[in-house]
C-alpha cells in the first residue's frame, strides 16, 4: 500500500522528497538515485540543491540512472534527457557527471543499449530510490499503457498524447521524437523505493488510477500497488479523485 501524502504545494512536495534523498545520501553516501524528468520532479531538485547549499554534504560519490531518453535528438540538443539531467540536477547538485547515466537514445545502437542500461544498474547494485512523475495519459518513464509490468529497458513509441504534452519543449511539434528508450515497468518495481510525485488536477485521473484502480498494464502507473515501498506526494488537485 502506498503512502499517500497530500501536501499544501508543488514547494512543499519537493522539501519532503529532498529530505527523503539527503537521508538516504547521509547514510549511504554512493547511493543510487533514479531521476526523473518533466516539470513534477524539478521542485525536489531545487530543494535538494538550496538544502546542499544550506548544509553541505558530500554527495561526489552519488550515482544515479534517468528513466528515459528520447531516440535520434541530435547529440548536445537541449531537449535531450541527457541535457536536461545534466542541467537540472547534476549541475544544480554538484554530482559527478561520470557516475550519472541516462539511456543511450542513439539510433545505431538501439538494439542492444537496453540490455546494458540494466546491466549497468544491476552492477551499480540497484537503484535505492526512483523519483517519478507521471503523464496524463497514465504513463511513468515512457512507459504508455499498455507496458508490461515485467518490462526493462527497451524503444517504446510515445503515444499522440505524450507528443503532445511534450511540444511544449520543442520548436513544433513535429519536432518531438516518436521514440524513446525507457526504463521498463519492470525495472522502476526492482527499485528499493519509489517516490511518484503529481500536481494540478489534469493529474488526478492518473494517481487515482495508480493508487485506487486495478492494477492493469493499460494504467502503467498502478504498477506502485505492486511495489512494498511507495510514497506517494500530490497536491490536493492531484489528490482530488482519491
Ligand atoms: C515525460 C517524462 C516522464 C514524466 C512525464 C510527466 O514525458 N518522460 O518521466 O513523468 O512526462 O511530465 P511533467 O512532469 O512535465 O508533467
Amino acid at each position: 500500500m502506498a503512502e499517500v501524502v497530500i501536501l499544501e504545494n508543488e514547494t512543499a512536495a519537493g522539501i519532503l522528497a529532498a529530505a527523503a534523498i539527503r537521508d538516504l545520501i547521509d547514510r549511504q553516501p554512493d547511493a543510487v538515485l533514479g531521476l526523473a524528468t518533466g516539470s513534477t520532479p524539478l521542485s525536489v531538485y531545487s530543494a535538494l540543491a538550496e538544502s546542499l547549499r544550506r548544509d553541505p554534504l558530500d554527495v561526489s560519490r552519488v550515482r544515479g540512472f534517468a528513466l528515459d531518453e528520447y531516440v535520434g535528438l541530435p547529440e548536445g540538443h537541449p531537449e535531450s534527457y541527457r541535457a536536461v539531467i545534466t542541467r537540472d540536477v547534476v549541475e544544480p547538485l554538484g554530482l559527478t557527471p561520470a557516475n550519472i547515466q541516462v539511456p543511450n537514445g542513439n539510433p545505431a545502437t538501439l538494439a542492444t543499449a537496453g540490455v546494458a542500461y540494466e546491466n549497468a544498474i544491476l552492477a551499480a547494485g540497484g537503484i535505492d530510490l526512483q523519483i517519478l512523475g507521471i503523464g496524463r495519459s497514465g504513463h511513468v518513464g515512457f512507459n504508455e499503457p499498455g507496458s508490461s509490468f515485467a518490462s526493462i529497458t527497451r524503444v517504446k513509441t510515445l503515444t499522440e498524447k505524450t507528443r503532445i504534452d511534450n511540444a511544449r519543449f520543442f520548436a513544433s511539434p513535429d519536432d518531438v521524437p516518436i521514440h524513446c528508450m525507457t526504463q521498463g515497468l519492470g525495472t522502476i518495481r526492482r527499485a528499493r523505493h519509489l517516490i511518484l510525485l503529481a500536481f494540478g488536477a489534469e493529474k488526478a485521473d492518473a494517481i487515482a488510477a495508480s493508487v485506487e484502480g486495478p492494477v492493469t498494464s493499460s494504467k502503467p502507473g498502478s504498477v506502485i500497488q505492486l511495489h512494498p515501498h511507495v510514497t506517494v506526494l500530490v497536491d490536493e488537485a492531484a489528490a482530488s479523485r482519491l
